[in-house]
C-alpha cells in the first residue's frame, strides 16, 4: 500500500487524559545518498537510498502528554535538561503535517524531553534519529488508542511519519540495511516509508563497524534541508539521479557476492558526489575542513601499504565515518587511535546494527 490515505487516523476514539512515552532511535549513516526532494511534493526523494543503523549513536525522546484545556503553544522542548525554543519551528511544522494523519494529536499539549549520545547538528544525522524517535513516541500514543493495531503497521507508519520530519529520519526505524525511495529492482521499496533491505546479503555486510571521526563539531552552516533545495535547478542534477539509480544496481550485487573492495570504492565514490554535488551548487558550499581531507588521505594510504578493508563515507558535514569488517577491528582500531586522532575532536566508536 503506497498511498497517504493508508495512514489516517480520523475516527474518534477513546483519549487518555494525559501520560507519558519513551522510545529510542538510532542515526543511521547512508551508503547511496539521499540528496534532493521533489518538488511541490512534501518529502519525496529525488533518488533512493540505502542506509545502516548505527549502534551507538542515538536520541532518547520522552513525550509527555496532557489533554489540551486551553489554546495555549500546544509544544515544549528540552534538550539535554534546558529548553530549546529554536528547535520549536521545525517540530511545529512537523505536528502540522502529521495532524492529517494522526488527528488524536489535537487533544493535547506536550513536552519533549530528550538527549543524544552525539553532538547535534554536527553532521551525524541528529535529525535522523531525534525525529525518528518521536515519530515512534507517537505511534506509542497511537497505540495506545488503538489496540488491535499491528507492529507491522506500527512501523511502516513511524517511518512514514517520521520521514514528514526528515527524509533520512524514516530509514532509522529498523536496524541494519534500510532503503527508502522507490527503486525498480528493489520491491516494496517506495516513496513514502522506508523498508528494511529485502534481499540476501553476504555474511561480511551483517558485520560492520562505523568509527566516526568528529572533525568539526560545530553546528553546520549550512543544513541539508538547505542543500536539498539546491538540487533544484543544479546543472548535474539528471546525472547525479542516473548515478544513484545505477549505484542501487551495483550495491544489490555486491551486498550478495561480498566483495567488500568494490563496496568500498562505492560507498567513497557517493560520497565525494555529495559533497561534489553541494560544491557545484549555486550558493556553492564546502562542507569538508582540512582535517576531513586528512583523514581521507591518510586512510587511502594505509589501505594502500596495509591491503586492509578500511573505507570512508561521509554526511552533510566534515565528519569522517570509517566503515570496515568486525574481523579487521583489533589491527584496524588501533591504527585509528594511533594515526587518526591528531585530526579528530572525538572518535565515536560505532557499529551498523
Ligand atoms: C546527506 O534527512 O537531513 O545525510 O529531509 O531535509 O531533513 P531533510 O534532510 P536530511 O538529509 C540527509 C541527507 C544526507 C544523506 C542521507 O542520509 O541519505
Amino acid at each position: 500500500m503506497k498511498t497517504n490515505c493508508f495512514f489516517y487516523r480520523k475516527k474518534k476514539y477513546y483519549i487518555p487524559p494525559n501520560g507519558v512515552v519513551t522510545r529510542k532511535s538510532y542515526s543511521n549513516i547512508a551508503l547511496i545518498k539521499y540528496w534532493g526532494k521533489q518538488n511541490n511534493k512534501i518529502q519525496i526523494p529525488l533518488n533512493s537510498s540505502i542506509s545502516y543503523s548505527l549502534g551507538e549513536v542515538y536520541t532518547v525522546t520522552r513525550l509527555i502528554y496532557k489533554e489540551k484545556k486551553k489554546s495555549n503553544l500546544p509544544i515544549r522542548i528540552f534538550f539535554s535538561g534546558k529548553e530549546k525554543t529554536s528547535f520549536l519551528p521545525k517540530i511545529l511544522e512537523f505536528f502540522h503535517r502529521i495532524s492529517l494523519y494522526c488527528s488524536y494529536l489535537r487533544n493535547y499539549n506536550f513536552t519533549i524531553e530528550t538527549y543524544n549520545t552525539f553532538p547535534h547538528s554536527s553532521g551525524i544525522a541528529s535529525s535522523a534519529s531525534s525525529m525518528s524517535s518521536l515519530a515512534l513516541c507517537i505511534m506509542e500514543i497511537e497505540k495506545k488508542l488503538v489496540s488491535s493495531l499491528k507492529e507491522d503497521f506500527f512501523l511502516k507508519k513511524a517511518s512514514f511519519l517520521a520521514r514528514l520530519g526528515s527524509g533520512s529520519a524514516c530509514r532509522s526505524i529498523y536496524p541494519g540495511l534500510v532503503v527508502w525511495g522507490c527503486h525498480q529492482s528493489i520491491k516494496r521499496s517506495n516513496n513514502l516509508y522506508a523498508i528494511p533491505y529485502p534481499y540476501d546479503v553476504h555474511s561480511i555486510f551483517t558485520k560492520i563497524e562505523d568509527t566516526i571521526l568528529i572533525v568539526d563539531d560545530e553546528p553546520k552552516k549550512i543544513l541539508s534541508s538547505k542543500g536539498h533545495q539546491l538540487m533544484n535547478n543544479h546543472p548535474y542534477a539528471r546525472d547525479r539521479l542516473k548515478c544513484a539509480n545505477k549505484n542501487m544496481n551495483k550495491l544489490i550485487s555486491i551486498l550478495k557476492i561480498g566483495d567488500f573492495q568494490e563496496f568500498g570504492e562505492l560507498i567513497e565514490h557517493e560520497a565525494l558526489t555529495l559533497h561534489a554535488m553541494i560544491m557545484t551548487s549555486r550558493p556553492y558550499f564546502l562542507w569538508m575542513k582540512p582535517n576531513t581531507l586528512n583523514v581521507i588521505h591518510t586512510v587511502w594510504d594505509f589501505r594502500k601499504q596495509s591491503k586492509k578493508n578500511i573505507y570512508f563515507t561521509l554526511d552533510a558535514g566534515a565528519n569522517v565515518h570509517l566503515l570496515y569488517p568486525i574481523q579487521e577491528k583489533t589491527f584496524i582500531i588501533k591504527w585509528i587511535y594511533s594515526d587518526l586522532f591528531a585530526y579528530s575532536k572525538k572518535i565515536i566508536e560505532s557499529f551498523c546494527l
